[in-house]
């Protein structure tokens, strides 16, 4: 299917990147060259709706006017200063993101794996210096089904074989509870050595699992009553992509400790940071975390200019309105095609499952394949987890947009079967 459809430009770049990459993914076979808003193009001059904003990163769209001139400017005044001296604009950037979020501190990091990081050493020297837990006995809760990024520490409390075979040995201190799963969590809480519990609001590489209205809420009022750090890694739910500027503003409740990184620079330039209140940060001293690149003032400066962004173009509001609008009409698809399982999701984080089956001349019929029709038909998606595709729009998409998209998947949909 693929190999028909690709011109010489663009299967000589999947060639080089073959060769010469280490095959650490599986792209779709599209060779992308430029993007403007919502849209993105291929090598060709072929246009598609980008329904993945690089996993989420890309929510105020691709190259926004005022994020590609606040880069511009700051690449010509400074970029780097390190963290050996004090740099103009970090300051700001952590007033403005403590205030945004209701924090008293921020940490910057670049990654998001590195931010989660953060927050696991975070965590445990908390427990030591604040709980009193005994050396070297501190553990965290985590979530099967879990997606947190992929270092050594962060695979060894990943429950995904795919992310954490044969990379043993495993950093231990971790405990698995099934995800949703409130009498687990309390069960888990028991243990007067754990100091936090770390989890995404929603699962978004899982397949975009919503947890019960109530969940988020409940996990938080269990980690208080038993002085233990609630920790949410908003990565990919965070910066208004489930229509609040944090997945968690929907419990009604306050994490003690909030995980950030991809749109906080709105797919600019890598940054992250890890949001929490002076008795929790104080004990990060001098030496004891940090990064060349946290906090330099060209990601100070393209962060607070994609936040403005966020909140001046009411990024949250249109994902909650257009987000229940996707489902609706994606339903219609659940409802009309018995291979078109379920949709789920919340604000512009949602995901269609496609159940896997063979045509009349054996040829598979997965997500994967399905993935291949959309592209055809002019609209970027990937499968995660085999049989479910998430879509995830850059979130200053218009109604209008999204309703021609709603279109192209029911076209796909229809010629999948
Ligand atoms: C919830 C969550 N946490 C952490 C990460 C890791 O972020 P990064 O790829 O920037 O290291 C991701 C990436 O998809 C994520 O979805």
């Amino acid at each position: 299917m693929q190999e028909t459809r690709l011109n010489t430009r663009s299967q000589q770049a999947i060639a080089l990147e073959d060769k010469y990459g280490a095959h650490n993914y599986h792209p779709l076979p599209v060779v992308l060259d430029r993007g403007k808003g919502v849209f993105v193009w291929d090598v060709d001059g072929k246009r598609y709706y980008d329904f993945l904003s690089a996993y989420s990163a890309v929510n105020q769209g691709h190259c926004h006017p005022r994020l590609v001139k606040a880069m511009q400017e700051q690449a010509a005044e400074i970029t780097l200063t390190s963290r050996a001296f004090y740099n103009s604009k970090l300051g700001s950037y952590a007033e403005y993101v403590c205030k945004t979020f209701g924090y008293e501190k921020m940490l910057p990091m670049n990654t998001g794996a590195e931010a989660v990081e953060t927050a696991l050493k975070l965590a445990r020297r908390w427990g030591y210096e604040k709980k009193g837990i005994a050396k070297d006995q501190a553990r965290i809760i985590v979530c099967e089904g879990n997606f947190h990024g992929r270092t050594i520490t962060i695979i060894s409390a990943s429950t995904d074989p795919d992310s954490n075979t044969r990379f043993g040995p495993y950093t231990p201190g971790f405990v698995v509870i099934p995800y949703n799963d409130i009498p687990a969590l309390e069960k888990a809480l028991e243990d007067p050595n754990v100091c936090a519990f770390l989890v995404e609001p929603i699962q978004g590489e899982a397949g975009v699992f919503v947890p019960a209205d109530d969940f988020i809420a409940k996990a938080i009022r269990a980690c208080k009553a038993k002085n233990v750090l609630f920790m949410a890694d908003e990565v990919q739910t965070g910066i208004a992509r489930t229509g609040r500027m944090l997945c968690s503003e929907h419990s009604g409740e306050r994490p003690d400790v909030v995980i950030l990184g991809k749109a906080v620079s709105g797919g600019m330039y890598p940054v992250s940071l890890v949001l929490a209140d002076d008795a929790v940060m104080e004990v990060f001293t001098p030496g004891s975390h940090g990064s060349t690149f946290g906090g330099n003032p060209m990601a100070a400066r393209i962060a607070m200019e994609a936040l403005d962004i966020v909140k001046e173009e009411k990024l949250a509001e249109n994902a909650e309105r257009l987000g229940q609008l996707f489902r609706s009409e994606m339903q219609k698809l659940v409802d009309e095609f018995s291979y078109v399982k379920l949709v789920r999701g919340k604000g512009l984080l949602n995901a269609l499952i496609i159940e896997p089956r063979k045509t009349a001349d054996g040829s598979p019929r997965t997500a994967w394949e399905l993935c291949l029709l959309l592209r055809d038909n002019g609209l970027l998606a990937k499968p995660t987890h085999g049989d479910i595709i998430r879509f995830a729009p850059p979130l200053v998409i218009t109604e209008e947009q999204l309703m021609e998209c709603c279109r192209i998947i029911a076209l796909s949909v229809r010629q999948f079967a």
